[in-house]
């Protein structure tokens, strides 16, 4: 397996949103449109290849804010068909690496309460109230490095 950082706008790019697309989107029909994408220019976004593949068996993006130690790690969807293989907990690892290599010690996410037990069981914790994000119950949840 192979997890790298990708350039915004590049090909790769765009296999990642089609990924996002049929895992985190297309089941709550929602669609990403030219301007949600444009507004993701400044982030760092990541993809993960099986030995082999050109196109993304997972992704995520890392999106960290100015001088503030924390950040946020959002987007992270694994190929249906590679669900429950150790990937997500591979490039939730790769995620961290980086942001402790850019100096910052704080990751945390905005999960979905479904998935709330994947990020437990790497060490995040919950904090604060559950709230709603694109119809769907979240929790901030967070892990100091
Ligand atoms: C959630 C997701 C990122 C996890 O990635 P993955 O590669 O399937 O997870 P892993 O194989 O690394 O699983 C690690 C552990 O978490 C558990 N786990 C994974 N997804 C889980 C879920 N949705 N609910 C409960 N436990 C889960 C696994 O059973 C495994 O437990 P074990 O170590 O005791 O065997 C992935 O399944 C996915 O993309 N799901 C759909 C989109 C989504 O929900 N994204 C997250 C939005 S916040």
């Amino acid at each position: 397996m192979e997890i790298r950082k990708i350039p915004h706008g590049s090909a790769a790019y765009r296999d990642t949103v089609a990924l996002r697309d049929r895992i985190l989107r297309a089941p709550l029909g929602l669609k990403f449109d030219e301007n949600d994408l444009q507004r993701e220019a400044s982030e760092i976004h990541i993809a993960c290849y099986c030995e082999g593949d050109s196109f993304p068996v997972g992704c995520a993006i890392l999106c960290p804010s100015g001088e503030d130690a924390a950040v946020k790690m959002r987007q992270l969807a694994i190929d249906e068909n590679a669900q429950g293989r150790g990937i997500g907990t591979t490039l939730v690892e790769f995620c961290e690496q980086e942001t402790r290599e850019l100096g910052k010690d704080l990751l945390f996410c905005h999960a979905r309460i479904q998935a709330a037990v994947f990020y437990e069981k790497l060490g995040y914790r919950k904090t604060g109230e559950p709230f709603e994000e694109v119809g769907l119950p979240h929790v901030r949840m967070e892990k100091e490095l």
